[in-house]
């Protein structure tokens, strides 16, 4: 059974990013994608300085490719994302010296994204990474000098106004790294949640990035348990929560990549445990085609192996799915 009709079974979504670029050349990768996921992410395709490099030009072809691709095999596409502040972000953007010039820049950019995807994507990563990479604080790029303290409401708030003047309802959700081990980062990204909401502002939930990048980036990995309770913080606000762009840095060695596979099971476990999350979405699949290598170096993060064998943390996936599936079962007995 494929790791998508146990999702559908589940009633949730596996995800997957995915490059155009072996879209186009690499029939196996097509094949396993369509296979595999029902849903994908554009790994950079979507994102402003590809999308939309100048204040008049837009270039989708990239883009327009994967929401196709999607919507010809009944996958949904989770747009990411509108707004970066800490990369791919186009220099006119960043240059913007007033409030104003960059607020009607972020205007224009929803107005254009939600046009061209308003049938085929479900919903936005709208600002991804607002905090710092590691610290508890707000990103300080120029979006906080120019916009102000308050810009992630800002920009949210924009968003949120222009989907409603084009009648567009994609979900809009902030998407945030490394809250699932830095506890001040997990207290700003509620307390952020907290002030979208009492603003009125139809936040639909908080996508946890989970890149496990241990122990190059981060010391260790979260403990299912821990994993879980952050999940928790976010869906006890009455909203949802998605693992978004899952990987995890392994030693390629076969018992290294046992390890992972218990690892995978065990965290994905505990996140599909919350019925409130929605959606396990892994930043690639192949460990042919992934950031990591770029640069983490040969460290085999993600399902599928070079040559597209699915490996240990395939099977992890696929049993803490498959748990998902019962307890689902279960609900619906019990009802
Ligand atoms: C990464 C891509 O995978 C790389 O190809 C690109 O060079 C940089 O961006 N967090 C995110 C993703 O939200 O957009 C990043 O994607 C990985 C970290």
């Amino acid at each position: 059974m494929s790791l998508r009709s146990l999702a559908d079974a589940a009633g949730v979504r596996v995800g997957t990013a995915v490059t155009a670029s072996p879209l186009r050349s690499e029939p196996r990768y097509r094949r396993t994608l369509v296979t595999e996921f029902n849903s994908v992410t554009a790994e950079n395709e979507m994102k402003w300085e590809r999308l939309h490099p100048d204040p008049d030009r837009w270039t989708t072809d990239d883009a327009d490719l994967i929401a196709t691709t999607a919507h010809d095999h009944g996958m949904d596409v989770r747009g990411h994302t509108l707004f970066w502040p800490h990369l791919a972000t186009p220099d006119w953007v960043t240059q913007c010296t007033t409030r104003t010039d960059m607020l009607t820049a972020v205007a224009d950019h929803c107005r254009g994204a939600f046009t061209r995807y308003g049938d085929t994507v479900a919903r936005w990563d709208v600002i991804n990474e607002p905090m710092h990479w590691l610290e508890g604080r707000l990103a300080d790029q120029s979006w906080l000098s120019v916009i102000g303290p308050a810009w992630p409401l800002d920009v949210f708030r924009v968003a949120a106004e222009t989907a409603a003047e084009l009648d567009a309802a994609p979900e809009l959700w902030l998407n945030v790294t490394h809250a699932d081990v830095l506890s001040d980062k997990q207290a700003l990204c509620i307390e952020l949640a907290q002030q979208l909401l009492a603003a009125g502002l139809p936040l639909h939930g908080i996508g946890l990035q989970t890149h496990c990048l241990v122990p190059d980036f981060i010391p260790e990995l979260p403990t299912p348990e821990h994993l879980a309770a952050v999940v928790r913080s976010v869906t006890s606000l009455g909203i949802e929560a998605a693992i978004t762009e899952m990987d995890m840095l392994a030693d390629p060695s076969p018992d290294g990549l046992d390890e992972q596979g218990t690892h995978y099971r065990e965290l994905v476990a505990a996140a599909l445990e919350n019925p409130r999350l929605t959606e396990v979405t892994f930043w690639g699949f192949t460990d042919a085609h992934t950031w990591i290598t770029e640069h983490f170096g040969q460290r085999a993060p993600l399902l599928f192996d070079e040559h597209y064998q699915p490996k240990p943390a395939y099977e992890g996936v696929a049993d803490a799915l498959r748990h998902r599936a019962s307890l689902v079962a279960t609900e619906e007995t019990a009802t």
